[in-house]
């Protein structure tokens, strides 16, 4: 036996009792004629004591340790004479009476503490190591707890773990495929699964009633802090159901998590906002709603005068930031180059200070008088103290733009705490957007969610003011979830194709075994997906997904540990009927 205990196990009730452990040497220290080694493993860090006077060989041996060696020790347990009130196993150390050395170790390229030296890519390319720190592998336990409780959850109301294929047809989730050549089918290709969209659909047709699966996705997209190329998705689907019934069962699955492993209780329904709220007061379909600053649209009353900007504005929206009206040149110069930059593309920014003696202080008070500006503040609902920050232009552009400058000033003002959870369903999604680039429309959610009922007729008339039976799960401005009801009728599944532009041959070469499937009586069904990676990032409070990933690619798509994607040699090109050829970009 390697071991009696873990490193993070032994207690003053253990004193005097003879162990083995065995773990890595976290560092050594010498004070005085003994040797101290902090021993670690999974569970914890226990000191290990050698006293030279006791045993100056095996003292000896302990002080030529080197960080991360691979060690075994006998000996027992001992009351500390300085306690370590920082870690459980403080009160005691072991007296060590044998050391086994059980592998050597070069020295590590950065150390493993919390608080590392180690850059991103360092760490990155020496995953294993950085994994071996409490603070990463303390998400990965995360990671497992919450898919227990999600499986408990799940399994306790029936629903069912199934696996589906990896080497598939693309699935249509809006992003591009990951492809695999076929080397018994020359020139042909798998697609690896978007989602497992069709699949958890034909095993709805199959009678499975109610499945689920923790589940590889992939994407080629480009990459944020929330999103990999190969992400894990909580994927689920239901029979005979209504949009009310996967809510309830999915709100209820949200609940319980967070019950179980925060003890954050929810005691209300989660507010429920239709994606035309959403856009109009937040500017987003995932609005973080920790914190208010809506906004307000003042089009109207802003087009009063002879501000030619503002004139020629589609729509001009304000947020109201409390208690911010002293802020300098300085910071609204700073807020106006934010909302400036490339990616928000705003082409400036107007304030308004409610001065704490009730005057209006603005950059555009040229143009407008002090009951100009009050309008203003009535509208967006202002106090003496406030400060409104205003932008204009095309209307989509400058919602977009008015999100992140909210976003923006919520972290300013710290109302963005990851200690405080803000869950909401965001409903009513509009079953088609408009595709600029290629003229046509294209789905919002996946071709197979269904319109609601209502709004069938307009799929030929106004396809744009359709509405979906899609949902999505937003917590403090992440997109956790989404799913729809879907179609499960065969006529009006073509009718949707139809809508997208795609010819008969075109959706049948591409679903014409859903469309065949949904001969064969498929039951009314729905679902939804959740991302793994970003429910235990936002339980643990992380910035990035990454950090609850073991093994993930870095910004560029790119795992710089195994050195992928690489080249293939000419062999393996050969044997898949392949050549390639680099356009130069
Ligand atoms: P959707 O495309 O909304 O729906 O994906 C569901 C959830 O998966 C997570 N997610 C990601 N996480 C990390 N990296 C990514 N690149 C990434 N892309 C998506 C998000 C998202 O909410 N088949 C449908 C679900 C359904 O209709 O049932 C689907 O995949 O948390």
């Amino acid at each position: 036996m390697y071991r009696t205990h873990t490193c993070g196990e032994l207690r003053i009730e253990n004193i005097n009792h003879t162990v083995t452990l065995a773990g890595w040497v976290q560092r050594t220290r010498k004070l005085g004629g003994m040797t101290f080694v902090d021993l670690r493993d999974r569970y914890g860090i226990t000191q290990l004591a050698f006293d030279g006077a006791v045993n100056a060989e095996l003292s000896e041996k302990a002080q030529k340790l080197g960080r991360e060696f691979v060690i075994q020790v006998q000996g027992k347990v001992a009351e500390r004479s300085s306690k370590n009130a920082k870690i459980p196993t403080g009160d005691i150390e072991i007296i060590v009476g044998e050391l086994t050395i059980l592998n050597i170790s070069e020295t590590p390229p950065f150390t493993i503490e919390d608080e590392t030296d180690g850059g991103d890519e360092l760490r990155m390319k020496y995953r294993y190591l950085d994994l071996r720190r409490n603070v990463v592998r303390k998400n990965l336990e995360l990671r497992n707890r919450l898919a227990f409780e999600l499986r408990n959850y799940l399994i306790q109301r029936d629903f069912i773990e199934t696996e589906t294929p990896v080497l598939i047809k693309s699935t249509p989730e809006g992003a591009r495929d990951f492809v695999v050549p076929s080397r018994m089918n020359p020139g042909e290709f798998y697609a690896l699964p978007q989602s497992p969209q069709t699949f958890k659909q034909l095993l709805m047709v199959s009678g499975f009633d109610r499945y689920f699966q923790i589940v590889k996705c992939f994407r080629d997209e480009d990459l944020r802090a929330d999103r990999q190329p190969e992400f894990t998705q909580i994927d689920c689907e239901m029979s005979f159901v209504e949009q009310e019934d996967v809510l309830t069962v999915f709100e209820g699955l949200v609940k319980d998590v967070f019950k179980n492993i925060k003890n954050v209780e929810f005691n209300e329904d989660f507010l429920r906002m239709p994606y035309t709220e959403a856009m109009e007061f937040y500017g987003s379909d995932k609005p973080d709603i920790r914190f208010g600053m809506r906004f307000t649209d003042i089009t109207k009353e802003a087009q009063t005068k002879d501000f030619v900007v503002f004139n020629q504005s589609e729509y001009i929206g304000a947020i109201c930031a409390e208690g911010c009206a002293g802020y300098s040149r300085k910071e609204l110069d700073n807020l106006t180059d934010f909302v400036k930059r490339p990616q928000i593309g705003a082409k400036g920014m107007v304030y308004v200070k409610y001065e704490a003696d009730g005057s209006l202080k603005s950059s555009v008070d040229k143009f407008y008088s002090q009951e100009d500006l009050m309008v203003w503040a009535e509208k967006t609902n202002a106090k003496p103290g406030d400060l409104i920050l205003i932008l204009s232009g095309e209307k989509a552009h400058t919602l977009r733009a008015l999100c992140e400058l909210r976003l923006e000033m919520g972290n300013r003002l710290g109302l963005r705490d990851k200690t405080v959870f803000a869950p909401l369903w965001v409903v009513d999604f509009p079953l088609l957007e408009w595709d600029e680039e290629n003229q046509r429309y294209s789905a919002m959610h996946h071709p197979f969610t269904s319109p609601k009922k209502e709004d069938v007729e307009l799929m030929k008339t106004n396809p744009g003011a359709v509405r979906a039976n899609a949902y999505d799960m937003v917590i403090n401005g992440v997109e956790l979830g989404g799913g729809s009801i879907r179609i499960h009728d065969k006529d009006l599944q073509a009718q949707m194709f139809e809508c997208l532009g795609f010819t008969k041959e075109q959706a049948e070469y591409q679903f014409g075994f859903l469309m065949n499937a949904f001969k064969y009586g498929a039951p009314p069904h729905g679902g939804i997906a959740f991302g793994l990676d970003r429910f235990v990032s936002l339980l643990a409070g992380l910035d990035s997904i990454r950090d609850c990933i073991a093994f993930p690619k870095n910004n560029s798509g790119r795992d710089v540990m195994i050195d992928a994607p690489s080249f293939i040699d000419d062999k393996q090109l050969k044997e898949l009927n392949l050549q390639v050829k680099i356009e130069k970009v």
